[in-house]
Formats: structure tokens, C-alpha cells, sequence
């Protein structure tokens, strides 16, 4: 029989840690605690509830303290590298971190933060492991996001500049997360992770009308009509991710997702299909 290892997953209700929670109870000898401010409410067969917040680091000895691998969902706020390095103290010397942070995160706006928010991981003596997405597919069909304006009013309001998107789905992120979790082979390497196809705003949005039932259009944007309502951090992070799109920051496709997990990645066609077809994985317009 199989050794038992235990794998904390942050954020395991959210677009990434759900289906990588469900890969990983699939795995023999993987006991998989899915870390959420609200365990009660957590709904994954298999997996095991665990209370865990950002905000209360009372919770974090009992969910990392016995771990031998960890997903770490960078949450995105001005205190993240303090953050990830406290929680990663209380995790035994020898766990394994996979760090979830986002493409090309080596800019040198916000005081480097993203750079910072990975040093946390780097800089102590665990092994690790950095996934670097581009946009997920995911955020079209959340209701936090897009989903409202492109099934309601079929269109996809974007302040693009004319930059094209590799989109990926979150469901790729989490095969190479389970990968990098369970084997040794990707120890010390940052992931570039990508869709198959850089896309415009134009032909993301056709893409889209499935979603609809009619043709979604594009509707570009200003970054400052794109932010209308926001303040603070989320402000500053959301203009950043903006004017990075059109520098063409998330246009690059790799084939990272090809090599770690032996599969291509979905397409945004694909991921449509999953979501009209209601099939498990990505978010459905109900
Ligand atoms: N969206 C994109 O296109 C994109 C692209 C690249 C990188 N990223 C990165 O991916 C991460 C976000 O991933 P996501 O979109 O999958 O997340 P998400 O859907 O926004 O969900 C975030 C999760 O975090 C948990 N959470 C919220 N506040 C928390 C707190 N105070 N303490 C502990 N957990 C908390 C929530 O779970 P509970 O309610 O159960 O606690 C929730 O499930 C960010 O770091 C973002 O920068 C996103």
C-alpha cells in the first residue's frame, strides 16, 4: 500500500483549487484538506473540510502543520508576501509548495509585489514549485466578472488596447498543480502556463455567443471605464493587469501545460461547450 500523503489546497472552492481538489482525492494514498474561511460549507466528496483564513492565522498551524505538500492561492492584497511567508513557517521543513501566482509575475510595478509574493515561497528552505497563468476562461463565465454582460447583453466590455489574451482554462492549472504536487520532477521551476491560442477581444467575444444564444461583441473599453467603482490595492493591481494586456504581456503562448501534464490544453471553444453542456469543471450560467 501506497504511503499516505497530505495535501492542503487553499482556496479549494474556487476556480483552481476545486478541480485540483478533485483530481487529487482521485489519486490513491492522497488524503486532500480543502482550506475555506466557511469548511462547513465546502462540498467536495472526498476531500477533507479544513478551516483556514488569511485573516485569522489561528488557523493556519492545524491546516499546514502536518502536510507533506501545499497549494498556495496568492490572495491578492497589499500584505501577500507577509502573508505566505507566516503560513509557510508553520508548514513542516520538508513540505512541498506550489505557489498559484500569475504570468509573467516579474514586473517592477506595486513595489515588485508579485515578484515578492513568489520570493516568500523561494526565499525559505522548502522546495517549491511556481504556477504562472495567463487570464483564466473562467473569469468570462463568473458572475464577479463578465458573465452578467455577456449573457445579458451579449457583449464583452474590455479595455484590451488591441492586445491579444492566451486564456487558459483553470482546469489545466490544476492538472500541472497536481503534477507539480506529487511528483519531484518540476522542484524549483516557475511554470508559464497558457491556453493554445493567443486571442483578440474580437474573437473572444465571437467565441462567447454560445454562452448568449446570439452573437457577443466586443466593446473596448478605456482602463479608467473599466474601473469605475474600484479603490485601494484592487485598484492599483486591476489597472496594472490592464496596461499589462495591452503591452501584451498575456499574449505569449508556451506549452508548458503539453509538457508537464502530457495533454494540450482546452481552447476557449472547448471550455464553451463545457459550460452550456453543464459538465462538471467550469462554473454553469445558472
Ligand atoms: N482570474 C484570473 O484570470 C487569474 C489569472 C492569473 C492569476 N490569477 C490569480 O489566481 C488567484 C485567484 O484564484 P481564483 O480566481 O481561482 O480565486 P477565486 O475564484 O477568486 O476564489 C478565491 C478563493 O479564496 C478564498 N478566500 C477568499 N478570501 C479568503 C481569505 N481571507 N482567507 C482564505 N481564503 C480566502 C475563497 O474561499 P472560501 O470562501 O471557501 O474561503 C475563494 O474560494 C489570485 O491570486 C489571482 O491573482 C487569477
Amino acid at each position: 500500500m501506497e504511503p499516505q500523503r497530505r495535501i492542503l489546497v487553499t482556496g479549494a472552492r474556487a476556480k483552481t483549487g476545486a478541480p485540483l481538489a478533485r483530481l487529487l482525492v482521485a489519486r490513491p494514498g492522497v488524503e486532500v484538506l480543502g482550506g475555506s474561511r466557511d469548511p462547513a460549507t465546502l462540498d467536495l466528496p472526498g476531500v477533507v473540510p479544513t478551516a483556514f483564513s488569511w485573516d485569522e492565522p489561528t488557523t493556519w498551524g492545524s491546516a499546514i502543520g502536518d502536510v507533506d505538500a501545499v497549494f498556495v492561492v496568492r490572495p491578492d492584497r497589499p500584505d501577500a508576501p507577509e502573508l505566505i511567508a507566516g503560513l509557510l513557517g508553520q508548514a513542516p521543513e520538508d513540505a512541498h509548495v506550489v505557489l498559484l501566482s500569475e504570468r509573467a509575475a516579474d514586473y517592477a510595478a506595486l513595489d515588485r509585489w508579485g515578484l515578492r509574493c513568489e520570493d516568500a515561497v523561494r526565499s525559505g528552505p522548502r522546495s517549491w514549485t511556481i504556477l504562472r497563468p495567463s487570464w483564466f476562461m473562467q473569469v468570462l463565465t463568473d458572475p464577479r466578472f463578465f458573465r452578467d454582460a455577456v449573457t445579458g447583453d451579449a457583449e464583452l466590455p474590455f479595455p484590451d488596447g488591441g492586445g491579444r489574451l492566451a486564456w487558459i482554462d483553470a482546469r489545466d492549472i490544476a492538472a500541472v498543480a497536481e503534477v507539480a504536487l506529487l511528483d519531484s520532477d518540476h522542484r524549483g521551476s516557475v511554470l508559464e502556463l497558457t491556453g493554445p491560442e493567443a486571442l483578440t477581444l474580437e474573437e473572444t467575444a465571437g467565441l462567447l455567443s454560445p454562452l448568449a444564444g446570439r452573437p457577443v461583441t466586443h466593446r473596448r473599453q478605456t482602463v479608467a471605464e473599466a474601473v469605475v467603482g474600484m479603490d485601494g490595492f484592487d485598484l492599483e493591481l486591476t489597472e496594472m493587469t490592464y496596461e499589462r494586456v495591452r503591452a501584451g504581456a498575456f499574449a505569449e503562448v508556451t506549452g508548458e501545460v503539453e509538457r508537464v501534464t502530457g495533454r494540450p490544453p482546452r481552447s476557449l471553444a472547448t471550455f464553451v461547450e463545457d459550460v452550456v453542456a453543464g459538465l462538471d469543471g467550469p462554473p454553469t450560467l445558472s
